[in-house]
């Protein structure tokens, strides 16, 4: 092993998290969601569109320390999915397959309850319940989306490996199987035509 090139790497750090708010306090990336950024993710498309001219609320937030993108490294963060509907359906992210995509993820849920959305690109799919305590093992090669049920943030720290990367592309054409709506306070999960 080059022991030079490991030592330049990065040196052992804290980050330090605020887990009743959901947020890390010392983060060096912090990643705004609006609602404008996730057009041709949700069913009803007119509702997206009021709800942006209404003022285009936050989706979600993403906090992160930076650690080199590349084998042997681990990505870790903090996931917050504020609560909220478009046309019933449950605030949610765009969700990814990895680049890499034979890289694997945990997440780990610490506030707030949601659903985990998880797909293979032949069809197969899963769906994990989001509640404090719960940590959802997304495998290799799943595409995964949070959705935030609760009524107040889905908070979730995750890790994965520092090389898998993002792949938004193939989610955003093939959507999900199923989308999770909330009406009158009971969340429903239903099949997407698209998906
Ligand atoms: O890598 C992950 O799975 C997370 O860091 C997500 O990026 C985060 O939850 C936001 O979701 P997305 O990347 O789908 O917008
Ligand atoms: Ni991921």
């Amino acid at each position: 092993m080059d022991k030079k090139s490991t030592k330049k790497d990065l040196r052992p750090f804290m980050a330090d998290f605020d887990l009743m708010y959901g947020i890390m306090r010392n983060p060096d990336s912090q990643l705004v969601r609006l609602a404008s950024s996730m057009r041709g993710h949700y069913a009803d498309e007119r509702a997206l569109e009021e709800l942006i001219a209404r003022g285009d609320p936050v989706h979600y937030e993403v906090f992160e320390k930076t650690v080199p993108q590349k084998k042997g490294h681990l990505q870790f963060g903090i996931s917050k999915t504020y609560p909220g509907t478009v046309g019933g359906e449950c605030f949610m992210t765009k969700g990814h397959y990895h680049a890499v995509a034979d890289t694997g993820e945990v997440y780990l849920c610490l506030r707030g309850e949601g659903y985990m959305l998880m797909k293979l690109s032949n069809g197969d799919s899963a769906v994990e319940r989001f509640l404090p305590g719960n940590m959802v093992y997304v495998p290799p090669f799943w595409g995964h989306r949070s959705v935030c049920t609760s009524d107040e943030p889905l908070i979730t720290f995750y890790v994965y490996p520092a090389e898998a990367g993002h792949n938004y592309g193939d989610i955003e054409k093939e959507g999900f199987p199923v989308r999770v709506f909330k009406r009158a306070g009971k969340v429903e999960i239903v099949p997407n035509k698209k998906g």
